[in-house]
């Protein structure tokens, strides 16, 4: 699918940390984008910049209201329609939907039932999906799309991995091409969750010293946020199946949490003492390692520029700047 053209988007989540350099990227490519968040855990001053567009709307209501929203885009369809949908909105706050299953439920699973609800009723045929590599859950060695194995251990992965399955079946009804990407852990400014935010913030309220979830030794492969938005739009440019499923990362590095903490302590407090917990798993849920291939992004063309560790650094100064100025 061609993206570098009027294309008009519809973009849930898009007030949030990906969902906002997503905008940002789509506008700048010449799409019009109309944004839907609810503002759970999204900032409109995320999207300050996207603001300023006037090929940008947002709309700011839950996903899960599918009638109000069928009201609210009815006419903006109509004057323009929309051509493609990019559904990133659900819950980012993977402990709380282990403590709630009803956490990932209402805003995993069901936002994605009323997006591709919305699609059908508006006749959007084509969806992007913002999955996760925690559909695999916790495996040493390389994993595949297709291969799997799946065996998800947050409420989150499973209701991520249950959403694919929709997508899928919405291929047998009303949607003509989907596109599924596994995100790794992606990190970079305007974050509103995740390891290095939480360091960060640790050591602007006590400078003497960061307490670590988790022995350090979980290790992951993290992306820039920009090399992310860059590869979701390279997969939909490029794949042209009717389903179309990839893995997104760093091109085979990854980064442990030690690793991070020692970025943070050396840019945020230096000196300030690390003491790391008993554990390999920082909590119930948190995948302490995996690796999955990304072969078939690469055979598509599309290789990350920075290395795991190269965007934690980068992200580490990021989040630092906007956090503690
Ligand atoms: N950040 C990562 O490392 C990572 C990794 C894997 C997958 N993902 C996926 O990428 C997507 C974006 O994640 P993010 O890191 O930007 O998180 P985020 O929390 O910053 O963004 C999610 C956005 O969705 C909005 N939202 C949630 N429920 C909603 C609802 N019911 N109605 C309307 N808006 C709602 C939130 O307000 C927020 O702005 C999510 O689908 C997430 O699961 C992220």
């Amino acid at each position: 699918m061609t993206l570098n053209r009027p294309l008009c988007c519809l973009l849930t989540g898009a007030a949030g940390f990906i969902g906002s350099h997503l905008a940002d990227r789509l506008l700048g490519l010449g799409c019009r984008v109309i944004g839907i968040d609810n503002l759970r855990l999204g900032r409109r001053e995320n999207l300050c910049g996207a603001l300023e567009s006037p090929e940008f709307t947002l709309i700011e209501s839950d996903v899960n209201d599918l009638a109000g929203n069928r009201a609210r885009l009815g006419p903006l369809h109509a004057s323009r329609p929309i051509e493609i949908v990019w559904h990133l909105a659900a819950n980012s706050d993977i402990p709380a939907g282990v403590e709630d299953p009803l956490v990932d439920l209402t805003h995993t699973l069901l936002t994605t039932v009323n997006s591709l609800t919305l699609a059908r009723d508006l006749g959007i045929r084509r969806f992007a999906f913002a999955s996760s590599s925690a559909v695999y859950g916790c495996h040493p060695d390389p994993l595949t799309e297709e291969g799997g194995p799946f065996r998800p251990i947050s409420n989150y992965g499973a209701m991520k991995l249950a959403s694919e399955g929709l997508i899928s079946a919405a291929l047998e009804t009303h949607l003509e091409q989907a596109w599924v990407f596994r995100f790794p852990n992606v990190v970079g400014s305007r974050a509103t969750h995740g390891v290095i935010l939480d360091f960060v913030k640790r050591l602007g309220s006590d400078p003497r010293e960061l307490a670590v979830l988790g022995n350090g030794t979980q290790c992951k492969p993290y992306l820039h946020v920009e090399e992310l938005v860059s590869a979701m739009v390279h997969g939909v440019s490029q794949m042209a199946g009717r389903w179309n499923c990839c893995n997104i990362g760093p091109d085979g590095s990854d980064t442990t949490v030690a690793r991070i903490a020692e970025a943070v302590v050396g840019r945020v407090a230096p000196g300030a003492r690390i003491r790391y917990g008993a554990t390999a798993q920082g909590w119930p849920g948190d995948v302490p390692r995996f690796r999955y291939s990304v072969e078939r992004l690469r055979a598509l063309g599309w290789v990350a520029r920075l290395s795991s560790d190269e965007a934690v650094a980068r992200a580490v100064d990021e989040v630092a700047r906007e956090v503690l100025g």
